[in-house]
């Protein structure tokens, strides 16, 4: 039987130049298949609020609806570390705010670590949190909470701005961060981090050299046609294979097809 995956595993692997696979999941169903998968990391992202609640960005989610999805995984009681996201105002208000919305994820949820957007500016944060032993994974680059100051889901780190993701970068490892996401930026300059840094750096739209990589379960099985970046891959087309059923069911229902005594009881 797999083990479970812990914090010393992901750095491991690193070392050992294993590339480290992360998926999100936001309920028990799909957490049971993400993790029978064979994913290393299931990420309980707030991209939840997007693909799964329907909003236009990840700003309206809120600390009660990711603790909700976070116990959702959590008993499916999986090998994959389960990361959970830190939701936008959940961490940006102060040490003292992220302390405690970070370890309500772990005693509440029962998350094994957590994830927060920024790079130099949430430094402060990353420290407090790491320095009372919860893990802290950090996300740099294109940080979806951040979508007003960019003007958009635009990719960062081009030109003059690659400095400062560079700075970022270094500014999260030195706090203590025991991951890095890199959210679209140039392959280039996450090649360039990824052999500087001693932490795992796991990349979305972020080219092929990141330590790992993660998408998000929706795109990539064709359950979220609301956009579509370049840098998701379809592995499969659920959607119409979904509204085939539907749609076979409501037409046997409706012609007296279903239910036959098969799915009746004497
Ligand atoms: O919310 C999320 O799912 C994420 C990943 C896409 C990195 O932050």
């Amino acid at each position: 039987m797999k083990k479970k995956t812990t914090i010393p595993d992901i750095l491991k692997m690193k070392l050992n130049g294993q590339r480290i696979t992360v998926l999100t999941a936001y309920d028990f169903p799909f957490a049971r298949l993400v993790d029978g998968g064979g994913v290393d990391v299931i990420l309980v992202g707030d991209s939840a609020g997007v693909v799964f609640a329907g909003h236009e960005t990840t700003l309206p989610v809120t600390m009660d609806e990711m603790l909700y999805h976070v116990r959702a995984v959590k008993r499916a009681d999986p090998k994959a570390l389960v990361v959970a996201d830190m939701p936008f105002m959940s961490y940006q208000t102060g040490i003292e705010d992220a302390c405690r919305n970070c370890g309500r994820m772990i005693k509440e949820g029962g998350a094994e670590a957590v994830k927060v957007e920024g790079g130099s500016n949430m430094a402060h944060v990353i420290r407090a949190v790491s320095s009372i032993d919860i893990p802290v994974m950090a996300h740099i680059g294109l940080t979806p909470q951040s979508v007003h100051r960019m003007g958009g889901y635009k990719v960062q780190g081009r030109n003059e701005q690659a400095e400062r993701i560079k700075d970022d970068a270094y500014a999260v490892q030195h706090a203590g961060a025991f991951a890095v996401v890199l959210e679209g930026i140039p392959a280039a300059l996450a090649a360039e981090i990824t052999a500087e840094l001693t932490i795992p750096t796991i990349g979305i739209g972020a080219g092929p050299s990141c330590d790992g990589q993660v998408l998000v379960i929706h795109d990539i099985l064709g359950l979220c046609d609301k956009y579509s970046p370049k840098f998701v891959k379809r592995y499969a087309d659920l959607g119409p294979i979904i509204s085939a059923a539907v749609t076979q069911y409501v037409a046997e229902v409706r012609n007296g097809e279903f239910p036959t005594e098969e799915h009746s009881f004497s």
